[in-house]
């Protein structure tokens, strides 16, 4: 079983899901088997303003550990991220980072700012 531990920057308690890569997909929105498949198919809330379309940058994630065992990030993907708030070196969009390896053990962290630009975009 790959393992997939999310931590929460607002402090929220942090939660690890154990799941089958195989079974994918497990909701409909993002790549099968991506972080935000894989969030939403457990009841882990994370946004995702494009239906997971890689259009939008509200799915941001921080990669904590096991960034190499995530999938490369296409060149789409990285003109989203250039564009994402508190982008870091391991960040990556939640509906296209795909966890392939079933003995993958990787830590995300949803970050404080993606909560709060959604809530500033909501108010325009
Ligand atoms: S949900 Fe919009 S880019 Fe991932």
């Amino acid at each position: 079983m790959a393992k997939l531990r999310v931590i929460f920057e607002n402090g929220d308690p942090e939660r690890v899901i154990e799941f089958d890569p195989a079974a994918a997909p497990f909701h409909h929105d993002g790549r099968p088997g991506s972080i935000l498949d894989i969030l939403l198919g457990h009841k882990i809330h994370l946004e995702h303003a494009c239906g997971g379309n890689c259009a939008c940058t509200t799915c941001h994630v921080v990669v904590k550990q096991g960034l190499p065992k995530l999938s490369e990030a296409e060149e789409q993907e990285e003109d989203m991220l250039d564009k994402a708030p508190g982008l870091t070196p391991t960040s990556r969009l939640g509906c296209q980072a795909v966890i392939e390896d079933p003995d993958a053990e990787v830590t995300v962290m949803i970050p404080r700012f993606t909560i709060n630009l959604v809530s500033e975009s909501e108010s325009e």
